[in-house]
C-alpha cells in the first residue's frame, strides 16, 4: 500500500507543491507552538544538530517549517542565557535536515525548491506570507516509512510531522476480502459507514502509531523534541464519524465513486475493492499510544477542532464563482488522492473520476449561491487535528 501512497509530484496543475497550499495554511497557525517547543529542547553541546522532517512531500511547506525551527534553534543558542531558558553555549553547530517521505516522493522537486532558494540566499521563501530567510543549514532526502525505523539511534535532536501521519500503512484485509463480515462494500471509506468496519481501520492505525513512536524512540536523543500535527477527529467513541461529511474525503468524492460506476465507466468491484488508506484518530487513542510507549513526557496534546484551513472570507468569496471553485476544489483533493486512485483503477477512469468530482462541486456550489446560510454552513475546508509536542525522556 505504501508504495501507492504520494502526493502529486512536480509543479503542475495538480500538484502538491502548488495544491499544498492549504495545508500550508497550518504553517502559521502552528509556528507560536513550535517556537514554545523549541524553548523546550535540550541543545546538544556539539555539532551537528540533527532536524528531520517526516512526510516532506515535494513542495515548500517543509521548507517553511525548516526555517521556522532553524531560526528559533539558532536564537537559543545565539541569545544571551536569561533569554533562552538558561542555555549558555554562544557556539552554534552545525545544522543537518533530513527530508524525509515515501520512496515514492517527489524528492527532485524539493531538491530545486532548496537549491533555487539556496541561489537567493536572504530573499524570503516561506509560503503563505510565513515571514522566514533562507536559513543555514545542511540537508540531506531519506525514502522510507516512518512507521519503520529511518535514522541512527539517540541521534535526532527535533522531529517534525504534519499532515502526514493520519495515512496508514496499510488497509486492514477483512476490510477488502469478498467473504469477510468487514467487507467495505458500497463504500470507499469509512466516514458514516458500519461502526464495526471503522473498528478495524482503528486497530491498524492504532498499531501504526504505536510503530511510529516505537521507532522515534528509539531515533530520538534524550531531551529531543517529536513535534506531531495530523488530522483527527472531536468524537472519541464513533471512529465512523471521522470528519464532516463535506470534508474531502466525503459526500463529493463517493459521489463520483457512484457516478463513474452509473456511466459504465468501471464496476462496482473497484469501487468496493478500495478503501482509502486514511484514518483520523481521537486525543484519546493518540494519549494512550503515547503512554503505552512510555518514552515520551508529553508537552502539548491540543485538539485544534472543526478548523477551517481555508480563512473563512477566502472560502466564502471562492463560493461566489462555482466553476472556478470546484475546479480549485477538485485540483486540491487530486493533489492529495490522485496517485493511490490512479494506481487502482489507471490513469483514464481517474480522469473520469475527477471531471465528475468537479461537476458534482460545481453544482453543490451552484445550488449554495442562493442560500447564504447554507454557504456558511458548507464546511469543505473545516477539519480537526491534533498537534502532540514530546519529549524525549533521559533514560
Ligand atoms: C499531505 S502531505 C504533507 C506534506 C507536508 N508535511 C505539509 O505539511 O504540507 C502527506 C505526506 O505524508 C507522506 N506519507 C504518508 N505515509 C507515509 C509514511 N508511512 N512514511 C513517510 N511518509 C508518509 C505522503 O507521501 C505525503 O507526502
Amino acid at each position: 500500500m505504501e508504495k501507492m501512497i504520494s502526493m502529486v509530484g512536480g509543479d503542475g496543475e495538480f500538484s502538491y507543491q502548488r495544491m499544498g497550499v492549504i495545508q500550508g495554511y497550518t504553517i502559521k497557525k502552528l509556528e507560536p507552538l513550535l517556537v514554545e517547543a523549541i524553548k523546550h529542547m535540550s541543545l546538544p553541546e556539539h555539532g551537528p544538530l540533527h532536524i528531520a522532517d517526516l512526510g516532506c512531500s515535494s513542495g515548500g511547506n517543509s521548507i517553511s517549517y525548516v526555517n521556522i525551527i532553524v531560526k528559533c534553534i539558532t536564537e537559543r543558542y545565539t541569545k544571551p542565557a536569561d533569554e533562552s531558558n538558561g542555555h549558555v553555549t554562544t557556539c552554534l553547530p552545525e545544522m543537518l535536515v533530513f527530508f524525509s517521505d515515501l520512496p515514492t516522493n517527489d524528492f527532485n522537486n524539493l531538491i530545486q525548491l532548496l537549491a533555487s532558494k539556496a541561489e537567493n540566499d536572504g530573499d524570503s521563501i516561506g509560503v503563505n506570507d510565513v515571514d522566514v530567510r533562507r536559513a543555514n543549514y545542511f540537508s540531506t532526502m531519506m525514502g522510507g516509512s516512518f512507521y519503520n525505523r529511518l535514522l541512527p539511534k539517540e541521534s535526532m535532536h527535533f522531529v517534525i510531522s504534519t499532515w502526514a501521519l493520519n495515512w496508514m500503512s496499510q488497509i486492514p484485509k477483512t476490510v477488502t476480502d469478498p467473504n469477510s463480515p468487514h467487507y467495505n462494500k458500497g463504500r470507499s471509506w469509512i466516514l458514516g459507514g458500519d461502526p464495526t468496519i471503522a473498528q478495524e481501520f482503528a486497530q491498524q492505525s492504532q498499531l501504526d502509531l504505536d510503530n511510529f513512536l516505537n521507532c522515534r524512540a528509539a531515533e530520538m536523543a534524550p531531551g529531543g523534541i517529536l513535534f506531531l500535527q495530523f488530522a483527527s477527529r472531536a468524537d472519541s467513541s464513533n471512529p465512523e464519524n471521522q470528519c464532516n461529511p463535506y470534508f474531502a474525503l466525503g459526500l463529493d468524492l463517493e459521489n463520483a465513486w457512484n457516478d463513474l460506476i452509473v456511466d459504465g465507466v468501471i464496476t462496482t468491484e473497484i469501487r468496493d475493492t478500495f478503501n482509502f488508506p486514511a484514518y483520523f484518530r481521537s486525543k484519546e487513542e493518540v494519549k494512550s499510544s503515547i503512554i503505552k510507549c512510555g518514552a515520551f513526557d508529553i508537552q502539548c496534546l491540543q485538539l485544534w477542532d472543526d478548523e477551517s484551513l481555508c480563512p473563512e472570507d477566502e472560502r466564502m468569496r471562492m463560493l461566489q464563482f462555482p466553476q472556478s471553485f470546484a475546479k480549485f476544489y477538485s485540483a486540491w483533493v487530486r493533489a492529495a488522492f490522485g496517485p493511490v486512485l490512479e494506481a487502482h483503477m489507471g490513469l483514464q477512469a481517474l480522469n473520469e473520476f475527477f471531471i465528475r468530482h468537479q461537476r458534482g462541486i460545481a453544482n453543490h456550489a451552484t445550488s449554495l449561491l442562493s442560500d447564504p446560510k447554507a454557504q456558511q454552513e458548507y464546511k469543505c475546508f473545516n477539519l480537526s487535528f491534533l498537534v502532540v509536542v514530546l519529549k524525549r525522556k533521559v533514560h
